[in-house]
């Protein structure tokens, strides 16, 4: 139930899962680590179970999101003489920072490489929602299409709507680029930063669509929230998942959304009062919703598998080969960086030079969270 690399390595690195690609596993072998992977058949491993994979030695552990990194973990892992963990993924509401930081374990995310890849879904299931796709597939395998008829899954058209985003930090501006610039679509956003890159982008295509005949798209800052899910036609949600945000989306929010708007979710499941919403699509047919992440994962709350408003999929957001290799590597170079005593990288918006295939990575962590808090050095690269 371990897979093991290297077995004579100096640092003993563990991996809770196993995870794509090789060179991760590569780089840590070069770098005298023996790597140990679970390869165990249980979905979401327990506290204990981590405990046991941990052992009595362990310098670093790469986990994953759906693991209770808190008090108990880090206290094994600072007891086994363990000094870094880095979930692979970028958010990382299952770590208890501040547990981390009283036993001085490094925390480390998994940034930048995930951007596009969780924006084209969220792209992908406003799509799927606008245009009923699922549905339609369903109604095609049952063999109930008889002919085309002008009736026959009727959706939304996107071009000249307006797109709502609320978070638009890197992928949420990721995701308002793409639906303003492929759709056509305005926008309005909501965010306690400025997203003046964002903006200029959707300025400067205005004025090309301008130059050259066609309709203009516009952009807005809204001043609050309830702004954005009253004005958007369809909203995407892309904050952190902490107390501020928790059931952000509750039952009084979505009662001042457009009766036919769409609302996608790749960010946290309980970002949205779930039950709030099951009652909300069943009242409201024309509402549909877009889900990637659920409030109790893996479980869907009653109702909600039942609703042919809802297109859901399985916390996939970031599921291309090419991103989950990165955020594999990236992981790995977190631990490592923390055990070879290398500084932070200095900008955790710019991670390109740790994935480039052809190179050896800077010696750098790419991106640990809780850098200051530790007081560790920062790259001068
Ligand atoms: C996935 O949900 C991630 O946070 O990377």
């Amino acid at each position: 139930m371990v897979q093991v690399w290297n077995p004579n390595g100096k640092y003993r690195v563990v991996s809770t899962k196993p995870m794509p690609g090789t060179r991760w596993i590569n780089l840590l072998i070069e770098q005298d680590c023996r790597v140990e992977i679970c390869t165990r058949q249980k979905t979401i491993l327990s506290v204990e179970d981590i405990i046991a994979l941990i052992g009595d030695k362990c310098d670093g552990v790469i986990g994953q999101l759906t693991e209770d990194w808190g008090e108990t973990l880090f206290s094994a892992l600072s007891r086994a003489g363990g000094k870094a963990f880095s979930n692979m993924a970028v958010g990382y509401n299952n770590v208890d920072v501040k547990a981390a930081n009283k036993y001085g374990v490094a925390v480390g995310n998994t940034p930048g490489v995930l951007t596009e890849t969780t924006a084209e879904l969220a792209a992908s299931l406003s799509l799927s929602a606008a245009r009923r796709i699922v549905e339609a597939d369903e109604f095609m395998r049952a063999g109930l299409y008889d002919g085309w008829l002008p009736n026959l899954f009727v959706g939304n058209l996107l071009k000249g709507q307006t797109v709502g985003v609320i978070g638009a930090g890197r992928i949420g501006s990721a995701y308002a680029r793409m639906m303003v610039e492929g759709f056509k679509m305005n926008l309005i956003y909501y965010d306690l930063y400025q997203a003046t890159r964002l903006e200029k982008f959707v300025t400067a295509y205005a004025e090309f669509l301008k130059a050259n005949g066609e309709q203009p798209v516009t952009w807005k800052r809204a001043a609050s929230m309830d702004e954005v899910l009253r004005e958007a036609d369809v909203i995407s949600l892309h904050p952190i998942l902490d107390k501020t945000t928790y059931h952000l989306v509750n039952k009084e929010r979505l009662a001042i959304m457009k009766k036919e708007a769409i609302l996608v979710n790749c960010s946290r499941g309980p970002v949205i009062d779930e039950v709030a919403l099951v009652e909300h699509l069943k009242q409201n047919p024309m509402f549909r919703v877009g889900l990637d992440v659920f409030e109790d994962e893996p479980y869907m709350k009653p109702g909600l598998a039942d609703l042919k408003n809802a297109v859901v999929v399985p916390h996939i957001a970031s599921a291309s080969k090419w991103t989950r290799e990165g955020m594999a590597t990236l992981a790995a170079l977190n631990v490592l960086g923390k055990i070879k005593g290398y500084p932070v990288w200095s900008d955790p918006n710019r991670i390109e030079p740790f994935l480039n295939e052809n190179v050896p990575p800077p010696a750098a962590s790419p991106s640990i969270v809780n850098s200051k808090a530790l007081g560790l050095p920062v790259s001068k690269l």
